[in-house]
């Protein structure tokens, strides 16, 4: 009987949630097509929440979080992928409901799987996960409606984060003009460096006032935060402004109206990379693997085992990660 090493929250009779590292039973995994062992995860904020006993993610517990995955494959029961194979999960159930990524072993059906594309190794696709998928969907989506570099700048919200960092690099890669912004001090220099002509605070698109529109600056935007920074920036959109939304850390609330959308034409779209098309995910692997694969990535990570994971799941509660934290099993 095989056992692995798995990072476990479970809940204790006082209501609150502990995390430890335990030995689990390849056996106990729910029945999937696919058997992987994992050989890199990656930290996300739903990993987070899922490991401090958040029921909006994760509903019943003990669990094994980890929405994101790289390895190999060590059984099948589909014709798709044979023993050997390189593969990548991300999003779906994978951490949520179903054992995830923070062990050494997953089981999952054959849709969730796709094969590393050519050009990326098993480290690198979990320096993207789930961050760095949802950073091309909303760049993707923006390209789509025709966003381009001589349209205008674009700000990414949330620019230090996960999701921020990877948005941030891609775009430097295809030539925007991108405005960082960050709550962090330090994190001007970090966005310079990686690609962003222009940083600003949070409190510089955080306006208080009832006017309905602001001086028109952005062409686009990528938003992770939600809230006030939200509606500041849907105000301060150029005429026909596109604005790609994926995150919430500020506030799930958006306190606007509909002056921006009615008086510009901005157009806003709402990215999910957990349940969105299979072939789109393939298609945008693909880029990442080649031409939106900034040179730069190994620049942006920490990389941990298991036992890393607690210090570094308060952090990113803190809203105090920059760029991307790496599991290493
Ligand atoms: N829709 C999807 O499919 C999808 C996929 C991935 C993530 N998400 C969501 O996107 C968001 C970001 O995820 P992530 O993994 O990138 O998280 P993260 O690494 O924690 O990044 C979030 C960043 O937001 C900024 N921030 C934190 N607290 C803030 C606050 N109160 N107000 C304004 N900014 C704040 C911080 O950057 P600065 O210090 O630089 O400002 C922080 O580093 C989360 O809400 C997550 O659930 C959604």
């Amino acid at each position: 009987m095989s056992t692995f090493q798995a990072f476990y929250i479970t809940e204790n009779d006082d209501k609150t949630f502990s995390q430890n590292i335990i030995e689990r039973k390849i056996e106990d995994l729910p029945a999937g097509e696919v058997l992987i062992k994992v050989q890199y995860s990656s930290l996300n904020y739903k990993d987070a929440l899922s490991s401090t006993g958040n029921r909006g993610v994760t509903r019943n517990y003990p669990h094994m979080p980890g929405i994101d995955a790289a390895g190999v494959v060590e059984d099948s029961h589909s014709a798709d992928f044979r023993q050997g194979d390189k593969v990548l999960v991300t999003g779906f159930d994978l951490g949520m409901n179903t054992s995830g990524g923070f062990g050494q072993y997953i089981s999952v059906p054959a849709k969730w799987v796709i094969k590393l594309p050519k050009g990326l190794k098993a480290k690198e696709s979990m320096i993207f996960g789930t961050a760095g998928l949802t950073a091309a969907l909303c760049i993707d989506k923006l390209l789509q409606n025709g966003l381009t570099p001589e349209k205008g700048k674009i700000i990414v919200t949330g620019a230090t984060g996960g999701v921020g960092t990877m948005a941030v690099m891609i775009l430097a890669k295809l030539g925007f003009h991108v405005v960082g912004v960050t709550g962090k001090p330090e994190g001007r220099g970090f966005l310079l460096k990686i690609g962003a002509k222009e940083v600003i605070s949070r409190e510089e698109v955080d306006d208080k006032s009832i006017r309905p529109l602001l001086k028109g600056i952005y062409a686009g935007c990528i938003d992770t935060v939600g809230g006030n920074i939200l509606a500041t920036i849907l105000k301060s959109m150029q005429y026909n402004g596109l604005v790609a939304i994926c995150g919430l850390v500020n506030s799930p609330q958006l306190p606007t109206t509909v002056f921006p959308f009615i008086l510009r034409g901005v157009s806003m779209f709402g990215i999910d990379s957990s349940e969105c098309d299979i072939e789109w995910r393939k298609k945008l692997w693909k880029k990442l693997a080649k031409n939106w694969k900034p040179s730069n990535i190994q620049s942006i990570i920490k990389t941990v085992t298991l036992k890393g994971l607690p210090k570094e799941i308060k952090e990113i509660l803190k809203g105090g990660q920059i760029g991307r934290v790496i599991v290493r099993l």
